[in-house]
């Protein structure tokens, strides 16, 4: 395997190295990691945020009468703020602090969903949704007996937005949709089916998981006109164990509590008890603090950095991508048709998808192989699994090179 080189990195800005990690080699061969879409890699200026707070200002938030305490406090809610701008929100109150993606959900679901939704009512999902935003609608289905209608993936990878005209009437309360499939990378015309929903049924509220495609380009929810967006940390080059939920003010305000303790209340006695106003109202306990400012760190990155370049960057490695795997005979691309992200979702005839990854992992090349967490998707195209390779915005050129290579070794090997 060639050493990394600089004619390598020639058409591609060299941001792999603000990613410590990335410097190791993994069994022998330089690491070229290809699995962003489960988690990013993190830029040394998230982990140095993260390393000054624990070294020098850590406290608890929001209840010290103490200099360290009431400086973190201020950064932990500079963090919201600067996160209500980067989503293009009105407010930093329509920002509430979640574990995860999943947290975001599962909180509209026992919160909105539980209050609002009714046995006669129905709920509009896609085919392609991760599990987790699936499950958290069926565990509450199970108690309220509504009904889940499904958006079809056509036979190239896209929505079928001509089903969803039909899926879409006076019973819908609630259509959830994810922004960019992080099984095939596959970008849905959320703006469109927002404006369709706003045309057939203005009452209807829209959820778009945005997980995967906050990392790649930039999001304005207010102009989306989403009534719940969210996405997690961790795949934004930031920590894990942090996530963001987005609410307009007015579905929030509407909402009970989440989990109930410290933090969300006004006032407890053994007679009563009221709540804060969102965003605190859903965020009981000490929350996340150091991985709220090692996010705030990573989306400062991510916008030094510039959506400009990280858009231009992962298109070019795109293109190259697909132009090189198509050199590999019986490799099947998914999701093709479409407009896509720098997913690189496949199968091959010669090999399970695990064989494959695990054949890739001896050539130091990192992918998820699997189902993705998106069963139904998969059930949709006959597979059991994908082998998934995901581009960041450290990726680069040998990165594709030593996979294309590694799947040379794949069908000596097994085909
Ligand atoms: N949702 C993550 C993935 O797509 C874990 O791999």
């Amino acid at each position: 395997m060639a050493a990394r080189s600089a004619e390598n990195m020639i058409d591609t800005p060299n941001y792999r190295d603000d990613f410590p990690v990335l410097a190791q080699t993994m069994n022998g061969k330089p690491l070229a990691f290809l699995d962003t879409a489960a988690s990013a890699q993190k830029p040394r200026a998230v982990i140095e945020a993260m390393d000054a707070v624990l070294e020098s200002g850590y406290s608890n938030i929001h209840r010290g009468l103490y200099r360290i305490s009431q400086d973190l406090t201020a950064d932990f809610e500079s963090v919201r703020a600067k996160i209500a701008r980067f989503m293009g929100v009105k407010s930093e109150k329509e920002i509430v602090f979640t574990r995860n993606a999943t947290e975001s959900i599962n909180l509209v679901a026992q919160t909105w969903g539980r209050t609002y939704l009714k046995p006669e009512d129905e709920i509009i999902l896609t085919e392609m949704e991760h599990h987790a935003n699936i499950v958290p609608w069926q565990l509450l289905q199970k108690e309220i007996s509504f009904t889940i209608k499904v958006i079809p993936v056509r036979d190239d990878g896209a929505l079928d937005l001509d089903a969803f005209e039909t899926l879409l009437s006076e019973k819908t309360k609630l259509v959830a949709c994810v922004q960019i499939s992080n099984a095939f990378g596959v970008i849905n015309p959320v703006n469109k089916l927002i404006e369709l929903v706003r045309k057939l049924n203005p009452k209807t509220k829209v959820l778009i998981d945005g997980s995967q495609a906050i990392v790649h380009a930039p999001v304005n929810v207010t102009e989306l006109d989403a009534d719940f967006y969210v996405f997690t940390g961790h795949k934004l080059y930031g920590p894990t164990g942090i996530g963001v939920l987005y609410g307009k003010s007015e579905v929030l305000e509407s909402m009970p509590p989440y989990q109930g303790g410290g933090d969300m209340i006004e006032r407890v006695s053994f007679e009563g008890t009221t709540f804060k106003e969102p965003p605190y109202r859903f965020e009981a306990g000490t929350p996340a603090i150091v991985e709220v400012i090692g996010l705030g760190a990573a989306i400062d990155y991510v916008q030094n950095v510039g959506y400009e370049h990280i858009t231009a960057h992962e298109a070019a490695l795109r293109n190259y991508g697909h132009e090189r795997l198509k050199e590999i005979d019986g490799l099947k691309l998914y999701g093709l048709g479409t407009e896509k992200t720098g997913i690189f979702s496949f199968t091959m005839d010669c090999a399970h998808p695990s064989d494959i990854g695990m054949i890739l992992d001896q050539c130091g090349v990192a992918v998820r192989a699997g189902h993705h967490c998106c069963m139904p998707l998969m059930q949709r195209f006959g597979l059991d699994a994908t082998v998934r390779a995901s581009l960041g915005l450290y990726s680069n050129r040998q990165d594709i090179d030593q996979l294309v290579e590694g799947l040379h070794k794949v069908k000596d090997m097994l085909g």
